[in-house]
């Protein structure tokens, strides 16, 4: 896809690009209400479907989105991971991480998360921030392995929740 890119593979996942026949594969994560549970779903197909819509136009626009990720064993879809804007100009973004319940729990979010972070690294990123639910016990650890500090709380509009933010800074200044 034209202005697109995505990090390379890792041990054992591959990043794919969002493209617009991929509704099913986008069903499959943020159609399920067990996987969107703490992030503002359950969605409507309607909504699944503006979803896919704007992650295919912000890899148009940024050259990053959240990625689809597929194992390399196999070929299945694993869930996405990736980048969406947050502040352009200071080179910041915001990295997350959303598997198939089916993926759950063996490493896949740290694994893909590092991924994301070699590649917005190797561009000139400055840093990243993230933020889960309270209760994203399982975020909260992926988060803190991966390195992330945690620094404030911050409304998070479709919860309507308070949620912790974190950063990551990645240009090795420690500001
Ligand atoms: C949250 C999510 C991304 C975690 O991904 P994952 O690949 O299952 O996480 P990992 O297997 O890498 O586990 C990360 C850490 O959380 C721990 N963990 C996993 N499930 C947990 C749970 N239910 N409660 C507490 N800790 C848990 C793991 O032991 C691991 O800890 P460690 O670093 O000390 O070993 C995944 O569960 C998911 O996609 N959930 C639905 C969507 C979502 O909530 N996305 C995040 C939005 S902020």
């Amino acid at each position: 896809m034209e202005g697109c890119d995505w990090p390379a593979s890792t041990k054992r996942l591959r990043f794919g690009v969002w493209r617009e026949g991929d509704v099913s594969l986008a069903i499959s994560i943020w159609g399920d209400p067990e996987v969107t549970e703490l992030t503002g779903g359950p969605f409507t197909m309607e909504a699944v479907a503006q979803r896919l819509a704007m992650e295919i136009e912000n890899c148009r626009r940024y050259r990053f989105q959240y990625w689809p990720v597929f194992q390399l064993d196999g070929g299945a879809l694993v869930g996405c991971c990736g980048l969406r804007p947050r502040d352009v100009k200071a080179r910041i973004a915001e990295l997350g991480f959303q598997l198939c319940r089916r993926a759950w729990g063996q490493g896949f979010a740290t694994e893909a998360a590092n991924g994301v972070i070699e590649w917005a690294r190797e561009r000139g990123f400055a840093a990243l921030i993230a933020g889960h639910h309270p209760e994203n016990l399982a975020s909260r650890r992926a988060l803190l392995r991966l390195g992330f500090s945690y620094t404030h709380h911050e409304l998070y509009a479709p919860t309507s929740q308070l949620e912790p933010c974190y950063l990551l800074r990645i240009d090795g200044s420690d500001v």
